[in-house]
């Protein structure tokens, strides 16, 4: 994994709007062509209203034009190797590949290395609702 990518989730992890749950967590992408997008969790005061660091990732991602993901990185503060949650995958799976690599990260760098399809699965795919 291009270490880059490893310091923008950090990165973003230090900037985690997590006054609640003092759970920072921080996500970054990278695109084929080399751009990085990353996110950290925003929660709200109704709980319910926030999200999660992969979410603000893939908003980036979006906004900046999108394209054909390589790798992602996801950290967080205090569980080393956290991986997304349920609803995370779906949003990563719906932009990246089954076979798009995922790092689970802790606080000096990468710990496992997964693929999407083993992170999600038997996924939900909209194919069909095209
Ligand atoms: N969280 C993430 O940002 N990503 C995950 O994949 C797991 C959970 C956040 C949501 C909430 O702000 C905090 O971690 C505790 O659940």
């Amino acid at each position: 994994m291009s270490h880059d990518l490893f310091l923008a989730a950090k990165a973003a992890m230090q900037k985690a709007h997590a006054p609640y749950s003092r759970f920072p967590v921080g996500a970054a992408l990278r695109t084929e062509d080399g751009r990085i997008f990353a996110g950290a969790n925003i929660e709200v005061a109704s709980f319910p209203e926030g999200w999660c660091a992969e979410t603000t990732a893939l908003a980036h991602y979006v906004m900046g034009g999108g394209g054909a993901i390589a790798e992602i990185a996801v950290i967080a503060e205090r569980m080393p190797g956290v991986t997304p949650c349920g609803g995370c995958r779906q949003r990563l799976a719906e932009f990246a590949d089954p076979d798009t690599k995922l790092h689970l990260c802790d606080q000096n760098g990468v710990v496992a290395t997964v693929t999407m399809g083993e992170m999600l699965p038997f996924g939900f795919a909209g194919d069909t609702l095209k």
